[in-house]
């Protein structure tokens, strides 16, 4: 066994308890502040360091690569998304990168799900109007939204989250579609009911609510352009915990504005932690700080992964979250 601890610098805050246990089992190098790491300095650190934590907060491109030196081994990031690394370029210069999947996403789920209800059952306007001391009277026409039940559901990329979400929606009576590059397997697809559709502008204009559950990168980047956006019904809602930029930003908020869409409910954005302006001030937009997975359980849960990814490679083994071009 490999006793010579690792350097290793963290870009990011992580809960006490994970950086506890890193110093422990590494040499390890906080970032103690909330705000990121700037990137001329997360360039300065991986020179001199064998691993790197990363989060979304990072770019970690091609120029990265080209400037990071030759010491840097690992790049541990903390979250399951990567599409802000550029994995062909680690891999070429033979550098590791691992992610956290799996222990964020019933917090995802659960976090879409009730955006879903959020933005059908109109929460936030409902609860602002109440602390604005607005509640004046009860009347049967008064602050009526739609109810999800018997409702169909499209759900975009039906990996983990998407599954997730799918069972969920199945419990509150919602009838299930996805979109996905392949169908899920006959079991998990009579497990949740659910009806797969090869093309996705056809399962656009038939559904009721549309939630986004696929990965970032270029590969999804605008999937929801103003074509697409276009094909929604006006009584629909769209629900984006995953990235912003799988949706035309402008397209979307010019259809909000125009009552061409019901409602939407966002985490993430196009050019977070920057919000489209236009987006702002919307009764039928509720819009979240990117925080479906901000729970207790999964910030430790993820902390975890980063660890026993960082220690199984110190171990000289295979990391188990191993991010591979040919996974892409
Ligand atoms: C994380 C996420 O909070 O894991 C992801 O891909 O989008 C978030 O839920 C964030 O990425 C941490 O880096």
């Amino acid at each position: 066994m490999n006793t010579q601890k690792l350097k290793v610098v963290l870009t990011v805050k992580l809960p006490d308890a994970v950086e506890t246990r890193m110093r422990e089992l590494f040499n390890t190098t906080l970032w103690l502040f909330m705000t990121p790491m700037p990137p001329d300095r997360v360039l300065e650190v991986a020179r001199d360091t064998d691993v790197l934590v990363t989060s979304i907060n990072d770019r970690i491109d091609a120029d990265f690569f080209a400037n990071c030196g030759d010491r840097l081994k690992m790049i541990a990031n903390f979250g399951v998304g990567h599409d802000h690394i550029d994995i062909a370029a680690a891999t070429e210069k033979g550098i590791m990168v691992t992610n956290t999947p799996g222990v964020l996403t019933e917090d995802t789920a659960e976090m879409t799900m009730g955006l879903i209800l959020a933005v059908s059952r109109r929460f936030v306007e409902g609860a602002e109007l109440v602390q604005n001391g607005e509640f004046s009277a009860w009347s049967p026409t008064f602050m009526l939204g739609r109810r999800i039940f018997g409702k169909r559901l499209g759900i975009i990329g039906m990996g983990r989250i998407g599954q997730a979400l799918a069972r969920r929606a199945k419990a509150f009576g919602m009838s299930v579609h996805y979109h996905n590059r392949k169908p899920v397997s006959a079991r998990i697809s009579d497990e949740l009911g659910a009806t797969y559709w090869d093309d996705l502008d056809q399962m656009l204009s038939r559904m009721d609510v549309v939630s986004i559950n696929a990965p970032g990168g270029t590969g999804t980047q605008h999937m929801l352009n103003a074509d697409r956006l276009a094909r929604l019904q006006p009584h629909a809602i769209l629900v984006n915990t995953a990235r912003g930029q799988i949706v035309d930003e402008q397209a979307l908020a010019a259809m909000l504005r125009n009552n061409r869409i019901a409602g939407v409910g966002l985490d993430v954005y196009e050019r977070e932690p920057a919000i489209n302006p236009e987006l702002i001030g919307l009764p039928n937009a509720i819009l979240l700080p990117h925080m479906a997975s901000s729970t207790i359980e999964a910030r430790q849960d993820m902390g975890d992964r980063v660890i026993l990814n960082i220690k199984t490679h110190q171990d000289g083994h295979r990391p188990p979250d191993r991010v591979i071009p040919a996974m892409l």
